[in-house]
């Protein structure tokens, strides 16, 4: 391959003559001349696949919202050139959302070329393989625990419920709050088949998610200091009208659905605090913040535990597995395989 040639999933948008909109991704070949404006250059090593990442790569629309576009929303890899004084050829960076896979060209390739504001310098002790394992299922776990912890709920406070927990943002926010001695309940519909990998992350106890996934009432007996929903809809309302008093739900995700039917009683009654959790438009200082808590709070060896390796080719599979349900933890995929 040339120098200026690298491989890259692309995702790309067609119209029929009725007018009718087809989506698609294939592993192709590129060069530099298909990179968009950046003033950082980076040789990407690896990325992951989120849900995000599984809906594009599917041909699904609401992610990849420019065509054709390098999809995947995490990369880690090496700065090849910057004209950013803060980048110099040789750190060692990561980029979680910010646009990539979505409006800008994204990790799954072997080149990036992004804007050197949202990049992390990868800390010493995460190494390169570990950071895409974290990714932005974990970053964002982690920016769930800060939003707890920023309104006061600490580890005495009582239980911790996190929903979608067999997910990836899920499995880590188990490990991280467990790692600081919160008492953690896993909600999960697959309780049968993953209750040991659960447990083993740090979960306390395992709920069947479907005790929270249909309309109950607006205020239920308090059983949650904290929580974590990576679902929303019924579930989130109901997590809502089952928070202690004072207590704090951080949002996340949609799983179950991007509605919330609920009412104001938990807020107006309980003082419950909704804490919206938003991973791609973090800034600068919390971004730092918040892998440097992960470098620090997550035991690598559960996070190895729950993490695949697979190659470029393999991101399709994996991408439908995940739209499917069938994946758990995290998926890193080596571009450079
Ligand atoms: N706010 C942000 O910045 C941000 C960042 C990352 C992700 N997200 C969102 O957070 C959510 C989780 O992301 P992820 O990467 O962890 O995805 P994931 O790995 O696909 O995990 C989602 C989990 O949700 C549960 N689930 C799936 N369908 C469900 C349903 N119909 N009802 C209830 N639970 C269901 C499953 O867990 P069980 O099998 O254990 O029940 C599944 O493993 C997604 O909606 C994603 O878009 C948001």
């Amino acid at each position: 391959m040339a120098a200026n040639e690298f491989r890259a999933i692309i995702v790309t948008r067609t119209e029929d003559e009725t007018g009718k909109r087809h989506q698609s991704a294939e592993l192709t070949t590129v060069t530099d001349d298909v990179l968009m404006d950046g003033d950082v250059t980076v040789a990407v090593e690896f990325s992951s696949i989120n849900y995000k990442d599984g809906l594009a790569l599917m041909g699904k629309p609401g992610v990849a919202r420019v065509w054709p576009l390098i999809a995947g929303i995490d990369l880690v890899g090496t700065v090849e050139s910057s004209t950013d004084p803060r980048w110099a050829p040789g750190d060692q960076v990561i980029l979680n959302g910010a646009g990539i896979g979505e409006s800008h060209h994204g990790g799954l390739a072997e080149r990036a070329r992004v804007a050197g504001t949202s990049l992390v310098r990868r800390p010493d002790a995460v190494s390169a393989v570990r950071a895409a394992a974290i990714g932005t299922a974990g970053f964002t776990a982690m920016l769930a625990v800060l939003a707890l912890e920023r309104a006061g709920v600490a580890p005495d406070s009582g239980d911790i419920l996190v929903t979608g927990a067999s997910g990836g943002v899920g499995g880590v926010a188990i490990a991280l709050l467990a790692a600081r001695g919160y008492r953690v309940v896993a909600s999960t519909g697959r309780g049968g088949e993953l209750g040991d990998y659960l447990r083993g992350l740090g979960a306390a106890e395992i709920l069947d998610r479907h005790t929270l996934d249909e309309a109950g009432k607006p205020l239920q007996a308090q059983r949650w200091a904290g929580a974590i929903d990576s679902v929303g809809s019924f579930t989130l309302a109901n997590i809502l009208a089952q928070t202690h008093q004072g207590g704090v739900v951080a949002a996340c995700g949609l799983a179950q659905g991007p509605d919330l039917p609920a009412t104001v009683m938990p807020f107006i009654l309980r003082a419950v605090t909704l804490a919206g959790i938003n991973s791609v438009e973090a800034p600068p200082a919390l971004r730092v913040q918040a892998w440097d808590r992960l470098a620090a709070d997550l035991d690598f060896d559960l996070l190895d535990g729950l993490t695949e390796v697979i190659p470029l080719a393999g991101s399709f599979d994996a991408a439908e597995r995940i739209l499917a349900g069938r994946v758990h933890g995290r998926t890193v995929v080596d571009v450079r395989r």
